[in-house]
C-alpha cells in the first residue's frame, strides 16, 4: 500500500467528556467492534480509580495504566483506528488538552441526564480552538433524561457549537424504544428488557403506515413531527461544515447496552477525516510529503528511580517513520535514531519498522524531548499548535532543604519539560509558583521531586484565579499598566511577562481600564 493510502485510511481521534458520562464504555464499546479486545470489561478493569487520593502507590499504579492504555490502536472495516486516551477523573491536567492536539477528530460524551458539564466544555473549548471536527454522542438514553431538543439548545449554548441530530430517540427510560438514524435512514430498535438492538429496518419514508407496527401509533405520530421539527430548524448536514468544525452532528445511545454505538462508528468512518495538513512556523507540512516529520505531545515519566527512562509520545505528521533512521532533533540540532519504537496496538505496546502520518511513535528516551520538539530529516521545522494554557490552581513552592537548591531546580525543570504542570516566577519576588490544570499534579510533582531529585520542597497557598500572557499595540498603555501591577507579573519559563490576575474581578478591571492591552489564556497568539 502506497504513503497515499495508509493516510486515508487512517483514523485518529480522541473520545472525551466529563467523568462518568460514558467514555470508558464507549472506548470499550468501540474496540470490541475493531476485535482489539474479546470482553467487555478488559478496558474497565484498568480503570484509574475515581475516589480523591493521597495514596502514592495508587498514583504510580495509575500513571503505568495510563501509558497502557493511552493510545488504542485497531483495524476496522480496511481502516487503521487509534484512539488516543484524555485523561481525565483528578488526573486531568495539561496532558488532556494537549492529547487534543495530536488528534483530527473527536467524539464528546455527553450524559443526558446531566447535559454538558464542566470538563465537556473546556475540552472542546480546545476543540474549537484548532477547529477539530466534533461528533456528540449523548449516552445513557436507557435512563431518563433531558427532553432531546433541550439538551441540544444547551449543547449549541455551553459547547458554542452548531448542531445537526443524525439519529434521533423515540423516548427514553423505560419507555426508551430505539432511534431513528437519520444518516442510514433506518429504525434502530431497543428492547430493554433483553436490553439489546433487536431490529434494524430501513424506513426512507417516515409516512410510510407500517411505522407504527414497531414503536406504536403514539410514538410513531411523535417521531414523525419531532422529524419534521428538526428538519426545519437544523440545516441539512454537509461533510465539509462538519469537517471544519462548523457543525457537530450528534448520535443517542447506550453505551453500557451497545446501543447506537456501530452507527456511531460507521458514520464516524464515513466521514471523519484522515490526516491533513499541520501548520508550522516555516510552512504547511502535508502527510503525503515524502520525507518523515513528527512532533512530540507528550512525555510519559516512569516514576521508578531505578528506570528513569521516559516514554515520549511522537504523532507522525508526514512521510514515514523508519526503525534505526536517523533523524534530526531540532531543538537539539543534532540526528538520533530510535532502535525500539512502539505502537500501541490493542493496548499492549510493540516494536515496529514504520509508522505513517495519523500514528503515535513511542519513543524510550534519557530526557532528550520536550513536548512540542520536533522531528525531521534535517529541516529545520517547528511545529505549532503546542500551547500552554493558564493554569486553574496555583501554589508556591518553596524548598525546605537549603543544601539541595541545585537538585530542586534541576527537578522542577524537567518536570516542566515533561508538561507536568508551568512554573511562573514572580518578577519582583522571584517567587516560584506551581500552576497546575488539575489538583493531583501537586502532589504527583512533590513526590516525584524527592524520589527522583532527592529535593524536597512543600506548598503555600497564594491567592491566584489566572495567569494570562499579554500583548498590546498600545506599548505606552501596555508600559503602563506593568509599571502599575509589578507585583502582580511573573515570567512563564520562556521569559515572557504574564499577569497573575487574583480574582475574575480582578482581571475584569484590568480589561475595563485597559482595553488595548489583550489578555491571553493560552500561550499560543501572534506577538505583536
Ligand atoms: P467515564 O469513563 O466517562 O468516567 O464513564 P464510564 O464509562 O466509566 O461510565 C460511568 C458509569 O456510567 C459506569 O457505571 C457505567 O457503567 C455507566 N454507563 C455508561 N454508559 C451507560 C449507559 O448507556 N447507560 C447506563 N445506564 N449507564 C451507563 P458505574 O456504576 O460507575 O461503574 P460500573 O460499576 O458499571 O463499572
Amino acid at each position: 500500500m502506497g504513503l497515499k493510502q495508509e493516510i486515508e485510511r487512517r483514523k485518529t481521534f480522541a473520545v472525551v467528556s466529563h467523568p462518568d458520562a460514558g467514555k470508558t464504555t464507549l472506548t470499550e464499546k468501540l474496540l470490541l467492534y475493531g476485535g482489539a479486545i474479546q470482553v467487555a470489561g478488559a478496558v474497565k478493569n484498568n480503570k484509574i480509580r475515581k475516589t480523591a487520593t493521597s495514596d502514592f502507590m495508587d498514583i504510580e499504579r495509575q500513571r503505568g495504566i495510563s501509558v497502557a492504555t493511552s493510545v488504542m490502536g485497531f483495524e476496522y472495516k480496511g481502516k487503521q483506528i487509534n484512539i488516543l486516551d484524555t485523561p481525565g477523573h483528578q488526573d486531568f491536567a495539561e496532558d488532556t488538552y494537549r492529547t487534543l492536539t495530536a488528534v483530527d477528530s473527536a467524539i464528546v460524551v455527553i450524559d443526558v441526564a446531566k447535559g454538558v458539564e464542566q470538563q465537556t466544555e473546556k475540552l472542546v473549548n480546545v476543540c474549537r480552538m484548532r477547529n477539530t471536527p466534533v461528533i456528540v454522542f449523548v449516552n445513557k438514553l436507557d435512563r431518563l433524561g433531558k427532553d432531546a431538543f433541550e439538551l441540544l439548545d444547551e449543547i449549541e449554548e455551553k459547547l458554542n457549537i452548531r448542531v445537526k441530530p443524525l439519529s434521533w430517540p423515540i423516548n427514553m427510560g423505560d419507555k426508551f424504544k430505539g432511534v431513528y438514524n437519520l444518516y442510514e435512514k433506518n429504525l434502530q430498535l431497543f428492547t430493554p428488557s433483553k436490553q439489546t438492538v433487536t431490529e434494524s429496518i430501513t424506513f426512507n419514508d417516515m409516512n410510510d403506515p407500517s411505522l407504527k407496527e414497531y414503536i406504536g401509533e403514539k410514538d410513531a405520530g411523535k417521531l414523525r413531527e419531532e422529524l419534521e421539527l428538526i428538519k426545519e430548524v437544523y440545516p441539512e448536514f454537509s461533510n465539509e461544515d462538519y469537517s471544519t468544525g462548523a457543525i457537530s452532528p450528534v448520535f443517542f445511545g447506550s453505551a453500557l447496552h451497545n446501543f447506537g454505538v456501530r452507527e456511531l462508528l460507521d458514520c464516524f468512518l464515513d466521514i471523519s477525516p484522515s490526516p491533513n495538513q499541520r501548520p508550522a512556523e516555516e510552512r504547511l507540512v502535508s502527510p503525503e510529503e515524502e520525507n518523515f516529520t513528527g512532533f512530540v505531545f507528550k512525555i510519559h515519566a516512569n516514576m521508578d528511580p531505578n528506570h528513569r527512562d521516559r516514554l515520549a509520545f511522537v504523532r507522525v505528521t508526514s512521510g514515514i517513520f523508519k526503525r534505526n533512521t536517523f533523524y534530526y532533533h531540532v531543538r537539539l540540532g543534532k540526528k538520533m535514531r530510535f532502535s525500539s519504537p512502539t505502537s500501541f496496538m490493542a493496548s499492549k505496546q510493540e516494536v515496529i519498522e514504520r509508522a505513517y502520518p495519523g500514528d503515535i511513535v513511542g519513543i524510550h528516551d534519557t530526557g532528550n524531548f520536550k513536548i512540542g520538539d520536533t522531528l525531521t530529516e534535517g529541516e529545520e521545522l517547528h511545529f505549532k499548535g503546542m500551547p500552554s494554557f493558564s493554569p486553574e490552581h496555583f501554589k508556591y513552592i518553596v524548598n525546605t532543604d537549603p543544601m539541595k537548591y541545585k537538585q530542586l531546580d534541576k527537578g522542577i525543570d524537567q518536570l516542566m519539560d515533561e508538561g507536568v504542570a508551568q512554573l511562573f516566577t514572580g518578577k519582583k519576588s522571584g517567587r516560584k509558583i506551581i500552576g497546575t490544570v488539575g489538583n493531583l499534579q501537586f502532589e504527583v510533582i512533590q513526590y516525584r521531586l524527592l524520589h527522583e531529585y532527592g529535593a524536597s520542597a512543600r506548598y503555600e497557598p497564594i491567592n491566584l484565579y489566572k495567569t494570562c500572557w499579554i500583548t498590546s499595540k498600545n506599548k505606552e498603555q501596555l508600559e503602563e499598566f506593568k509599571a502599575r501591577k509589578a507585583n502582580n507579573l511573573a515570567l512563564d519559563k520562556w521569559g515572557r511577562e504574564v499577569f497573575l490576575a487574583e480574582s475574575k474581578f480582578a482581571l475584569d478591571m484590568a480589561r475595563e481600564k485597559y482595553p488595548d492591552i489583550e489578555f491571553h489564556f493560552t500561550s499560543e497568539f501572534e506577538e505583536e
